[in-house]
């Protein structure tokens, strides 16, 4: 086992093709299941496949464990790799799907024999063994793939969106047993996905891409609450972060009030400290606010500091997204979701005042689009 370092990694295609990696650095522990997650096209499976080998680097070092990789070819990096379209061997059978790249290592027969067996126990497949790939589900194939790579034991495993081909209840099925998967093998992971909530639920720390460049890394729950970025606000969460545009004003005792052309409010001693520091009284700011902190300001006497102009709108529209609704409000020409529990029934029209908890208050640099902290 090892863990993987990347140390300015660049990557172009072609002789003078764009940057398409950008100055990546990253260090990811040994054993760690890190996720690297964003939009199409910012670098996710081009940065995975120089680790696996199969790309050149234009600049920049790889390691794995304390090896520079970067000339190093695939075969001899000790690392196992599945893929969205897993390809096994069609005309081969389970067993000699998963017994493969064992034999191509001249792995002695008994020794391949107890290692298929026993990871297709651990896989659920053991029963499968004889079956060619044509005779099996996706959930079943996508486990034989899974199966092939862990036969090895190799020092990482990378995987890019493996479970893209199953339809949903499968893949949040898979992806539990990924995380299961592991939790046992300890083994260092390195997973691609563009699906926020996969990389969410199924990361130790996810790494955010955009344009070849790394908006943040950090545990779930620190890039959740706490977001480098309007980006990285934007794109983890759903449904997505609220952003409203506003200016900071001097308010009472020292504070600051955030004010749009429809409401004021009062900003907390800290934040108001923080943003007074740096420079933003009378600047004009975005104020991020999450669903879940959004409320009516009836359920929640008290929350929210008194204002003179309070969030006053109408419902737009609601959506019913399992245990939750989510309630699109329409303040002016602002719009701020809120999140409420599914039998919190609010027909589109009814007029609202809203109170957002000062305490998930966020706000940005509207230029830089960096948050202020
Ligand atoms: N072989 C290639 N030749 C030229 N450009 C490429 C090649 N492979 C990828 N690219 C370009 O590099 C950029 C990054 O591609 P990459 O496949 O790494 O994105 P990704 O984050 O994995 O996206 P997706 O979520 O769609 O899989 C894209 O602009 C893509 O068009
Ligand atoms: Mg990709």
């Amino acid at each position: 086992m090892a863990g993987v370092s990347l140390r300015h990694l660049h990557k172009s295609y072609g002789k003078n093709g764009p940057l398409v990696v950008k100055d990546v650095n990253l260090d990811i522990e040994d054993g760690e299941f890190m996720v690297f997650v964003g939009p199409s096209g910012c670098g996710k499976s081009t940065t995975l496949r120089m680790v696996a080998g199969l790309e050149r680097v234009s600049q920049g070092e790889i390691y794995i464990g304390d090896e520079l990789v970067n000339n190093v070819p695939p075969k001899k990096r000790d690392i196992a790799m599945v893929f969205q379209n897993y390809a096994l061997y069609p005309n081969m059978s389970v067993f000699e799907n998963m017994a493969f790249g064992l034999r191509l290592r001249k792995t002695e027969k008994h020794l391949i024999d107890t290692s298929v067996k026993q990871n297709a126990r651990t896989l659920e497949i053991e029963h499968l063994l004889e079956r060619k790939p044509r005779q099996l589900s996706g959930g079943q194939r996508q486990r034989v793939a899974l199966g092939r790579a862990i036969v090895r034991h190799p020092k990482v495993f990378l995987m890019d969106e493996p479970l893209s081909n199953l339809d949903a209840r499968l893949r949040v099925q898979m992806r539990t047993e990924i995380v299961e998967l592991h939790r046992r093998l300890e083994t260092t992971m390195i997973y691609v996905t563009h699906d926020q909530t996969e990389a969410m639920t199924m990361g130790t720390r996810i790494c955010i891409m955009k344009d070849g460049v790394i908006q943040q890394v950090g545990a779930p729950e620190d890039v959740y609450m706490r977001p480098a970025n309007m980006f990285v606000a934007n794109f983890i969460g759903s449904p997505p972060i609220n952003f409203i545009e506003g200016r900071l004003l001097p308010g009472k005792d020292g504070g600051l009030v955030f004010d749009t052309a429809r409401f004021r409010l009062p900003i907390s001693p800290e934040k108001s400290k923080t943003l007074l520091a740096q420079g933003y009284l009378e600047k004009t700011v975005v104020l991020g606010i999450r669903a879940e902190y959004v409320h009516r300001e009836e359920d929640v006497p008290g929350l929210a500091p008194p204002t003179d102009a309070p969030i006053r709108g109408d419902v737009h529209f609601s959506e019913l997204v399992g245990a939750d609704r989510f309630i699109h409000v329409k303040v002016g020409d602002d719009k701020l979701v809120m999140r409420a529990a599914a039998y919190d029934r609010m027909p589109d029209g009814t007029k609202v005042t809203l109170a957002l908890n000062p305490k998930f208050m966020l706000f940005f640099n509207r230029d830089t689009q960096q948050v202020i902290a």
